[in-house]
C-alpha cells in the first residue's frame, strides 16, 4: 500500500484592493522610500479598509483556493486558520472563517505561530492527512496588520491625503514605530489539501520545525495578555505596550542562518540536496534576509520567489501569497520539489518540503 500523503489541490489569496507606498508612510511617520527600498526592498503594501478583520481576508482567500482546487467547501473535514492577529481575543478565527463560507460545523483549528504559522499549519495538515483524521483539509493563512498601528483617526486621514500635514507633535510619536510600519501589510492565503494515495512521490514529504522561547524578547507584545490585570487598559494603550517591539537587527540575524539551516535539513532528511530543489519560497520579511539566504544556499535566482516589494511581510499570509505567485509564473509546475520556509516572532521557524 503506497503511503497516504497530503496532496496540494489548489491555492488562494486576498489582498486588500488598497496600495499604500512608502512615499505615503512618509506623511505620518519620519521616513523615506530610498530608506525603506534600500533597507528591506518594499515598495507598497496592501491596507485593509477598517472593519476588515483578518477572518474577512482569510474566507476570502479559501473561496479562491477551494476554487482552484475544485473543491466544495462541504468537502472540507477539517479547517485550520494561523493567524496573530485574530478578529477577537476569543474565538479563534477558525469558526469565523467556517460560517463565513457556510460550511457544516466541522473541527475548527487556530495557531499562532506568527510569521511561521502556515509552515506550522502545514505540518498540521500533514499530520491530520497521513494519521487518516481528515481527507480534505482547508489550511488559511491571514494577518491585518493596520489593526497594530496605534495611530489616531487623523493619521489615517493624513496618510491617505484627505488631510493636510500632521502637527509635528504627532508626527514625532508615530514616527518611534516607524522601523514597524514600513514592514508590514494585510494579506490572506490559503491552501486546499487532499489525502493522496498513488505512489507518484507527490504531497507534502515531510517538516522541521522548532519553537525557542529563550528569545521571546526580540519580537512580542508587551502588553495585553493574561499577566495584566486586567488584559487592556487605558494605561497599557497610551503607554504604546499593546504595539509590537521588534529587535530588528537579532530577528535579521537569525532570520538569515535559520532558514537555510533547517531547509537544508527537511532535504537531507529525505535523501535531498539543494540542487534537487526546484522551487525555495522564504517568509517574505525583508529582501535582503531573503538576498543573504539564497547566496548562503548557493541557489540560482530562478529557484526562488519574491514578492515583498508589493506586499511587504504578511506574517501568516507571505507563504501562500508567494507560493501562489510562484506557481503562476510557472515555477512550480507539477512534480517539482518545493520547500518552504519561514521564521518568525517566538522564535519560531522551520521548513516544509512537498512534491506538487
Ligand atoms: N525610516 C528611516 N529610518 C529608519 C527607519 C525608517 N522606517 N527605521 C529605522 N530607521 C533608522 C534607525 O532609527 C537607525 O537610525 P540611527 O542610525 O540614527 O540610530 C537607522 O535607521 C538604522 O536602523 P537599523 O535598525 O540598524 O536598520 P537595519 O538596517 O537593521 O534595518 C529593519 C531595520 C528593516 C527593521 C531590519 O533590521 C529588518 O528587516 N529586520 C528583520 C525584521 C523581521 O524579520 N521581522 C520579522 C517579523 S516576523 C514575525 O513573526 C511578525
Amino acid at each position: 500500500m503506497p503511503q497516504v500523503r497530503a496532496l496540494l489541490l489548489g491555492t488562494g489569496i486576498a489582498v486588500p484592493p488598497r496600495v499604500v507606498d512608502n512615499h505615503m508612510l512618509s506623511r505620518i511617520v519620519d521616513t523615506n522610500d530610498a530608506w525603506i527600498q534600500e533597507r528591506s526592498g518594499i515598495v507598497e503594501r496592501r491596507y485593509v479598509e477598517p472593519g476588515v478583520g483578518s477572518a474577512d481576508l482569510g474566507a476570502q482567500a479559501a473561496r479562491a483556493a477551494l476554487a482552484d482546487a475544485g473543491v466544495e467547501a462541504a468537502e472540507v473535514d477539517y479547517l485550520v486558520c494561523a493567524t496573530m492577529t485574530p478578529d477577537h481575543y476569543f474565538p479563534g478565527s477558525g469558526t469565523l472563517i467556517q460560517h463565513q463560507l457556510g460550511i457544516r460545523p466541522l473541527p475548527a483549528l487556530d495557531i499562532r505561530q506568527q510569521c511561521a504559522g502556515f509552515a506550522y499549519g502545514l505540518q498540521v495538515v500533514d499530520a491530520l492527512i497521513k494519521s487518516g483524521v481528515a481527507r480534505t483539509v482547508l489550511l488559511v493563512g491571514c494577518d491585518v496588520h493596520t489593526s497594530l498601528m496605534p495611530f489616531s483617526p487623523r493619521t489615517w486621514r493624513v496618510l491617505y491625503g484627505e488631510e493636510e500635514a500632521l502637527p509635528p507633535e504627532e508626527f514625532a510619536w508615530n514616527s518611534q514605530f516607524r522601523h514597524l510600519l514600513v514592514l508590514f501589510g494585510d494579506g490572506a492565503g490559503a491552501m486546499v489539501f487532499r489525502a493522496h494515495e498513488k505512489d507518484d512521490g507527490r504531497g507534502i514529504l515531510g517538516t522541521r520545525l522548532y519553537g525557542e522561547g529563550a528569545e521571546k524578547e526580540i519580537l512580542h507584545v508587551p502588553g495585553v495578555g493574561s499577566r495584566r490585570r486586567p488584559y487592556v487598559s487605558h494605561e497599557i494603550v497610551d503607554s504604546a505596550a499593546a504595539v509590537p517591539v521588534m529587535d530588528g537587527r537579532a530577528v535579521f540575524k537569525y532570520a538569515v542562518s535559520r532558514m537555510p539551516e533547517v531547509t537544508r535539513a527537511v532535504l537531507a532528511d529525505h535523501g535531498y540536496g539543494i540542487a534537487h530543489l526546484d522551487l525555495l519560497v522564504m517568509h517574505q520579511a525583508n529582501l535582503r534576509i531573503n538576498e543573504a539566504a539564497r547566496k548562503a544556499l548557493d541557489l540560482p535566482e530562478a529557484k526562488v520567489h519574491n514578492n515583498i516589494q508589493k506586499y511587504g511581510n504578511t506574517t501568516s499570509a507571505t507563504l501562500p501569497l508567494a507560493f501562489y505567485e510562484a506557481k503562476a509564473e510557472g515555477k512550480a509546475p507539477e512534480g517539482a520539489l518545493v520547500a518552504l520556509t519561514a521564521l518568525g516572532a517566538g522564535l519560531h521557524w522551520g521548513s516544509v518540503l512537498m512534491r506538487v
